[in-house]
C-alpha cells in the first residue's frame, strides 16, 4: 500500500513575516495542501493561508475541507464531560473528512497549514493519528512555528516564567479550576470572553488580541482595573478584523 507523505506546518498566527525559512521551502516542495475552511467558503484565516501560499507557492493545488459541524451550545457541552464528548464526535467527523482528503496522494506529499505552532491546542496531529488507525499509511512530519504564546510575550516583552518558576497554560474554560488548584501564573488560550474576569484576588494581565495582523491590540495592567477595557477592545478587534483571537498572560500580585 503506497503512503501519504504528510507535512504538518506550523505557519504563525497570521503575519507571513512568522513563517520560518524552514516552513517556506516545506510548502514549495508540497504536491497539495489540505484548507480547513470553518465557514463554508468565507473563512478569513483560510483567507490568510491563501496569501501565504500565493507569495510563497504559487499554482500548489489546494484541497478544501469544510469543517464538520461541532456542537458548542453552553448547554450542550457545560461540564467537562459533554465537552469531550462533542469534541469526540467532531474530531471523528474530521478524521473522515481528511481521510478521503488524503486518499488520493499515495507517494505524494501533502501539507497542512497550522495556525501559531502544532503543539499549543491544535487537533491536526491528534486526527491525523486517527487517520493512520483507519487504515491509510501516513507518513508525518511536523514544521514549528511561532505560537501565539511566544508572539504575546514577545510584543509585551515578557519571560512568561518567573525565575525557577512554572508557567501554566490552559483555557478560559479551565482557568478557574487551574487558579483554585493553586496556579499563580497562567498564559490563558482559547477564550469565550474575559474568563478572568471574575477570579478571586489580585491580578495583573498582559492581554493581546489578533497579534501578528494589522488589528493587532495589547493592554497590560491590573486585572480587574483593566477587565471591562478588554472586553470592550475583544469587539473592537472583532468588528475591525472579521474574528477576534485573544491569549493573555494572568500573573498573581506578590503576598
Ligand atoms: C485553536 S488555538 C490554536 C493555537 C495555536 N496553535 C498557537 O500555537 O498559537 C487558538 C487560540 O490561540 C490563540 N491565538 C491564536 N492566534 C492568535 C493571535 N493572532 N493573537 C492572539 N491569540 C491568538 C487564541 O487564544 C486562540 O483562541
Amino acid at each position: 500500500m503506497s503512503t501519504v507523505h504528510v507535512s504538518v506546518i506550523g505557519i504563525g498566527c497570521g503575519s507571513p513575516d512568522h513563517l520560518t525559512l524552514q516552513a517556506i521551502s516545506a510548502i514549495r516542495r508540497l504536491d497539495a495542501i489540505v484548507l480547513t475552511d470553518k465557514r463554508r467558503g468565507d473563512d478569513p484565516l483560510v483567507h490568510v493561508r491563501e496569501r501565504m501560499l500565493a507569495e510563497h507557492a504559487p499554482g500548489v493545488e489546494t484541497v478544501v475541507v469544510h469543517d464538520p459541524p461541532r456542537e458548542r451550545r453552553a448547554d450542550h457541552v457545560g461540564d467537562q464531560a459533554s465537552y469531550e464528548d462533542a469534541v469526540e464526535v467532531w474530531h471523528a467527523a474530521r478524521a473522515a473528512a481528511y481521510a478521503k482528503a488524503l486518499e488520493p496522494y499515495g507517494d505524494r506529499r501533502v501539507g497542512f497549514l497550522v495556525w501559531g505552532d502544532p503543539a499549543f491546542y491544535d487537533s491536526t496531529l491528534r486526527i491525523l493519528d486517527r487517520v493512520a488507525a483507519t487504515g491509510l499509511t501516513l507518513d508525518v512530519e511536523v514544521l514549528p512555528g511561532i505560537s501565539a504564546v511566544q508572539l504575546l510575550a514577545a510584543r509585551h516583552r515578557l519571560v512568561l516564567n518567573e525565575i525557577g518558576a512554572s508557567i501554566t497554560v490552559t483555557t478560559g474554560r479551565r482557568l478557574a479550576d487551574e487558579v483554585a488548584h493553586g496556579a499563580d501564573n497562567i498564559v490563558v488560550m482559547l477564550n469565550r470572553s474575559l474568563d478572568a474576569g471574575e477570579l478571586e484576588g489580585d491580578w495583573r494581565i498582559w492581554w493581546g488580541a489578533n497579534l501578528g495582523t494589522e488589528h493587532e491590540s495589547l493592554l497590560h495592567g491590573d486585572l480587574r482595573e483593566l477587565a471591562p477595557a478588554v472586553e470592550a477592545e475583544r469587539d473592537v478587534v472583532r468588528r475591525a478584523a472579521g474574528w477576534v483571537m485573544d491569549v493573555y498572560l494572568l500573573r498573581r500580585y506578590l503576598q
